[in-house]
């Protein structure tokens, strides 16, 4: 099992944009994905219940819980855990550094976003973890010198994962609806760039990757906390050709 946390205490980001599109990506690439909220805006808990499709589970975990519940999952049978967590510096945030194999740290590209990368990136230097920079909400031409810039700044810093992430009104229509972007628009440049992401990532993955169990226990893991209120089913998108309903 391998663990990613989107982390940055920078709000807006788009930690949780990128959490929720990456985990129906990596789990239409076959992986078994778990994904814990851990910001009390409960962003993604809010996103599951609108999904037909629960076969991604999402659940709420204490800092306090998380070291236990990650061990829960890695003998569930899981073989990724995302993790979602608040845009600030926080004991919550720590905790999802610590239990993360791989943390990405998003960023747009602007001077505030980017000062605040440089304060995440300390952080997990201190804490001696593996991390990556991810420049999301890039406008559309990437080749804009703010864009590059940006990539330049994020690079010297320690690394970007490819590829650039533009800012696209799919992200925001699949939030809307509990989709990933690669349901809503599955020939999109959004779906397209987050399968990419999910490669690249799993690229990175087995470096950082801790050892997994042999054989996989059956136990299911416990949900940490009770989910958020639900809120109300969103209306039926309307439908293009190439884009799919959730099963
Ligand atoms: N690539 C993108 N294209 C278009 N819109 C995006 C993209 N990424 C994020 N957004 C939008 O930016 C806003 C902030 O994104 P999101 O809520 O994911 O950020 P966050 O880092 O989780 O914020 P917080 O720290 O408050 O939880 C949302 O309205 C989201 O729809
Ligand atoms: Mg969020």
């Amino acid at each position: 099992m391998r663990t990613i946390a989107l982390v940055t205490q920078k709000g807006g980001s788009g930690k949780s944009t990128i959490a929720s599109s990456l985990a129906v990506a990596a789990h239409e690439a076959g992986e078994r994905v778990f994904v814990i909220d851990m910001d009390p805006q409960a962003s993604l808990l809010r996103w599951y219940k609108l999904r037909e499709d629960k076969s991604i589970a999402v659940e709420a975990v204490s800092a306090a819980k998380l070291p236990a519940a990650i061990a829960a999952l890695a003998k569930s049978g899981v073989t990724l855990v995302i993790i979602d967590t608040p845009g600030s510096d926080s004991a919550v945030s720590q905790a999802a550094m610590k239990a993360a194999d791989l943390c990405i740290i998003p960023s747009r590209p602007n001077a505030f976003d980017l000062w605040a990368s440089e304060s995440t990136r300390q952080m997990l230097k201190s804490l001696k973890k593996e991390f990556v920079f991810l420049l999301n909400q890039c406008p559309p031409s990437q080749q804009s010198a703010r864009v590059q810039d940006g990539a330049k700044a994020l690079e010297a810093m320690g690394g970007i994962i490819t590829p650039l992430v533009g800012s696209r009104v799919d992200f925001q229509e699949a939030a809307r609806y509990g989709w990933g972007v690669t349901e809503i628009n599955p020939a999109g440049y959004a779906a397209d760039e987050v399968r990419k992401l999910w490669s690249s990532l799993k690229r990175r993955l087995p470096k950082a990757v801790k050892a997994a169990p042999a054989k996989p226990a059956a136990a299911p893991a416990k949900p940490a906390a009770a989910p958020a209120k639900p809120v109300a089913k969103a209306p039926e998108p309307v439908r293009q050709d190439n884009r799919k309903k959730a099963a």
